[in-house]
């Protein structure tokens, strides 16, 4: 895949991805995103915040601290903060390298991020870094199917959709990945056949490396 194209699905995705999504919102994912921030509370990190699709589904909390590297999602996302609330900010910056101090927060909230971020245990260790002791983290996530032939497809995929889908891989085991990282998954729920997962985990596990 030539560097130009790339590059060019980099400028693209931002544009296409609420409207690409919408079909798949409307199956089902808007109201997980809704249950999964009702658990939401206190000091809210979200990371990979994308175009701000999660911003009408925090209630009860103190401030949101929506974090996204890509500056074509942000812009989007801007524009949407104006519509909601004072205490949502904004920053760029890469979820691997957070530039907050340790125990800052109270959530960490990850939709659809793990399958993009290059180094998804590396993030995991920066959450429980700047976690509470009893902070915890709401992750929805599409994750690798324990199914052979639909894991062997979901691997197939992988090399090329990556260049379609902002970096997306089709078949992590995002859920291995969490417990790897010293998360206790305190509730979890499979939708999909497995496809999708929903889940809330307590920092300050033990790293099991
Ligand atoms: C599939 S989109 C999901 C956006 C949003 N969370 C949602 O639920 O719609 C993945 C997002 O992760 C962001 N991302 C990629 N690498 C990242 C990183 N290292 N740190 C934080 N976010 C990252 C991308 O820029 C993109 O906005």
């Amino acid at each position: 895949m030539g560097k130009g194209f790339r590059v060019i699905m980099v400028r693209f995705f931002p544009l296409v991805y609420d409207m690409a999504m919408r079909p798949i919102e409307g199956m089902g994912l808007r109201l997980l995103r809704q249950q999964l921030l009702e658990s939401a509370r206190g000091e809210v990190l979200e990371i990979g915040s994308g175009t701000g699709v999660n911003y009408p589904f925090y209630h009860s909390v103190e401030r949101v601290i929506a974090v996204e590297p890509d500056r074509g999602m942000l812009e989007r996302s801007r524009k949407k903060n104006s519509l909601f609330s004072e205490q949502l900010i904004l920053v760029q910056a890469d979820a691997q390298f957070l530039p907050f101090a340790d125990n800052t927060f109270d959530t960490v909230v990850a939709c659809l991020v793990f399958c993009t971020i290059s180094d998804p245990f590396l993030a995991l260790q920066e959450l429980q870094r700047v976690l509470k002791p009893d902070g915890f983290l709401l992750a929805l996530e599409h994750v690798r199917i324990k199914n052979s032939w639909v894991s062997a497809l979901q691997d197939g995929l992988t090399p090329l959709w990556k260049h379609l889908a902002g970096g997306c891989h089709l078949n992590r085991d995002t859920v291995s990945l969490i417990r790897k990282a010293g998360f206790q998954i305190q509730y979890f729920s499979s939708y999909g056949g497995g496809l999708f997962v929903k889940l809330k985990a307590q920092s300050g596990g033990v790293l099991v490396c």
